[in-house]
């Protein structure tokens, strides 16, 4: 496999601008916002897949609760600190072809923040949840409730949804392994190694 490449603004030994360098051989990439919307989502999807059969009111305060951080989080990629602004990592769909082929041939270049592929995850993540949840809102209302397409939009676009997220874990856990990096630390702790 060929070494790792670091993108040209985040290679060398100088920290990206805005920030904060933890120690000589870590930067702080995620910032408490980024991380904080990630595993409140995280446990918020959960609630919501599991209980969209049953328990409704609980079901729709977690579908609320994702439309809440998916506001924060639209926000904060215009607003927020370096890598969590969707300038950072929204990339054209070639470029994002051109990243999946180099997955697939095992040189896929690495970055401090979201690659291109993960980047179109966040995208269409973000998406997907908006469709999920305003299906699910459509469904509340007198116009809408009862309507059978309705209730098969909302159930598909749940379903998509997690098909998403798999593919989004898998991505992880493969560039995780690609450049011997814990990935899923780092969006605890919010930190990478520079280099
Ligand atoms: C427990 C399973 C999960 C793990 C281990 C995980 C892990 C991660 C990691 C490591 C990143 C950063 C990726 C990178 O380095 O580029 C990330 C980003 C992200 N994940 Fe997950 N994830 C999980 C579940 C989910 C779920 C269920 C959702 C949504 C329903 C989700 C949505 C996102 C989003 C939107 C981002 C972008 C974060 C941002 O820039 O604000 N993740 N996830
Ligand atoms: C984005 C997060 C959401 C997810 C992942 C989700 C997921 C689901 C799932 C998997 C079902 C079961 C479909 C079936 O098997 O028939 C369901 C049903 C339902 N959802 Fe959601 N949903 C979300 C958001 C919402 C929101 C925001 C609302 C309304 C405020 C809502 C209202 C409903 C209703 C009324 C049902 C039908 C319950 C029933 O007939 O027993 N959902 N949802």
């Amino acid at each position: 496999m060929a070494p790792a490449r670091c993108e040209a603004s985040a290679g060398g030994t100088a920290p990206p601008a805005g920030a904060a360098v933890a120690t000589a051989a870590t930067v702080r990439v995620w910032d408490p916002v980024v991380r904080l919307f990630h595993w409140l989502l995280v446990a918020a999807f959960a609630v919501a897949w599991l209980t969209g059969d049953e328990l409704e009111r609980l079901h729709e305060a977690a579908g609320y609760a994702i439309i809440g951080l998916l506001a924060v989080r639209v926000v904060w990629g215009f607003v927020g600190g370096r890598h969590a602004r969707f300038a950072d990592f929204v990339r054209s769909p070639p470029v994002v072809v051109a990243y999946l082929a180099d997955m697939g041939r095992l040189r896929a270049g690495r970055h401090l923040g979201h690659n291109p592929a993960g980047g179109a995850m966040v995208v269409a993540l973000v998406l997907m949840l908006a469709a999920t949840a305003a299906t699910g809102i459509m469904m509340t209302t007198d116009v809408w409730w009862g309507v059978e397409w309705v209730e098969e939009a909302h159930e598909l676009a749940a379903t998509l949804t997690l098909v998403l997220v798999g593919l989004h874990v898998a991505g992880v856990i493969l560039a995780s392994l690609a450049h011997q990096e814990n990935l899923v630390r780092a969006m605890l702790t919010g930190r990478k190694r520079s280099l």
